[in-house]
């Protein structure tokens, strides 16, 4: 048989059509990384003036949300502390310290790099600069607390930040997103207000994730849906004014 083509063109299937795919493959992979990750900021977890530990003060502390967030439940934006909050425990004037000078605690907290900071912060009166990590654009509207007064928990949105040593942002953020929630919200329902039974705190994130993710959510969610006849809004306005 003739040859028609050169030998080398035998190597055509062999080597450049994997190439092909593999390059198919890396640049889909990248537009889905960069729109779905990198571009809406997921995994966004920033360096921070004080390294502040959720996974030390919630999950093994045992303290709740609110104590520091304190505006979730009555404002539009949620607020991050002042240093006044965390001087409830962390004072060191020469009081404390002779009461304290027992402990082994206060005694490693003394010299702790980010406590040493903390309390400067709270002598000078000059806040920690906390670095945002949530944020949407300024032509959106996000009302914090209709969201957690509905008993849409910090999970939904938050993911376990309670066993977090560095904040990370774990949703997009994205319109979509929103509107993916606000078509089905009985996924994300918890009884807040104890209107099936005992209540569940919204900032129970080990409790909530369990519950949504147990087979019982689909009714429960439903049935809280209209007991609580909530109408999350899909007309642009709503978000964008
Ligand atoms: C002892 C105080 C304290 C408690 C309790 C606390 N936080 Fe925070 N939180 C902070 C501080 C300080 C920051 C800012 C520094 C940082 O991002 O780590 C912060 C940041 C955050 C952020 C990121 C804010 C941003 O910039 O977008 C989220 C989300 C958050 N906290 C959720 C929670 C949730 C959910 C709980 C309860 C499970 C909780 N926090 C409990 C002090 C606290
Ligand atoms: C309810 C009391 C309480 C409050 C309020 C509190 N803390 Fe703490 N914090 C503790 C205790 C107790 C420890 C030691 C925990 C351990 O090591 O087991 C600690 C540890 C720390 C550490 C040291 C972690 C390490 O070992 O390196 C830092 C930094 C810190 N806290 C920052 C903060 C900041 C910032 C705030 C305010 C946003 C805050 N704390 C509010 C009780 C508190
Ligand atoms: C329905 C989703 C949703 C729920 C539920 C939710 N958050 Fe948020 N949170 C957001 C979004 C979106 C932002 C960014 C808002 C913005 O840019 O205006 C945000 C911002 C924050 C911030 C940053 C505020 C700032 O100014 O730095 C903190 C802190 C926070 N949330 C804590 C909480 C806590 C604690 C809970 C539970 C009690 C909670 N969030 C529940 C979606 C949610
Ligand atoms: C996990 C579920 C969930 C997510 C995610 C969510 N929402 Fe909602 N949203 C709700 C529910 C439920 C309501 C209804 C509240 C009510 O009727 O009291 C609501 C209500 C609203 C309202 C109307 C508030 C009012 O006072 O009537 C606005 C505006 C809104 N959401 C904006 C947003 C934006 C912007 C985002 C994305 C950044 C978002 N939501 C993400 C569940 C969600
Ligand atoms: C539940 C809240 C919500 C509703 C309802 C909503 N949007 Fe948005 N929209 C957002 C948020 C949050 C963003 C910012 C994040 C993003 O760009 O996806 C956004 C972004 C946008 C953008 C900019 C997108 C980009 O790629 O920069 C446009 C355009 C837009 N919306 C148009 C609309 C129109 C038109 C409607 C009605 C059909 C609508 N939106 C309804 C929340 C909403």
């Amino acid at each position: 048989m003739s040859q028609v083509f050169p030998k080398w063109t035998n190597l055509i299937p062999k080597v450049i059509a994997p190439l092909a795919v593999l390059g198919l493959g890396l640049v889909s992979f990248g537009y889905v990384y960069y729109v779905d990750n990198k571009y809406w900021m997921v995994g966004y977890e920033p360096q921070q003036p004080v390294d502040y530990s959720h996974q030390i003060h919630v999950g093994k502390l045992g303290m709740d949300c609110r104590f520091c967030h304190t505006h979730v439940e009555e404002s539009y934006h949620s607020n991050v502390p002042a240093t006044a909050t965390c001087m409830n425990c962390h004072t060191a004037d020469e009081a404390t310290d002779q009461a304290m000078l027992s402990s082994d605690l206060w005694k490693k907290h003394k010299t702790n790099k980010n406590l040493v900071t903390l309390r400067a912060s709270f002598q000078s009166g000059e806040p920690v600069q906390w670095r945002r990590i949530h944020k949407i654009p300024d032509y959106a509207h996000f009302p914090h607390a209709a969201h957690v007064n509905a008993g849409i928990s910090c999970y939904s949105c938050h993911g376990r930040v309670d066993q977090l040593e560095v904040v990370r942002q774990n949703h997009s953020l994205a319109m979509g997103w929103c509107l993916e929630c606000h078509r089905a919200p009985e996924k994300h329902l918890v009884d807040n207000k104890g209107q099936m039974g005992a209540p569940v705190q919204v900032t129970d994130l080990k409790t909530v994730a369990e519950l949504l993710a147990s087979e019982s959510q689909a009714q429960r969610g439903a049935e809280l849906a209209k007991q609580k006849q909530l109408q999350p809004p899909q007309h642009c306005a709503a978000c964008h004014y």
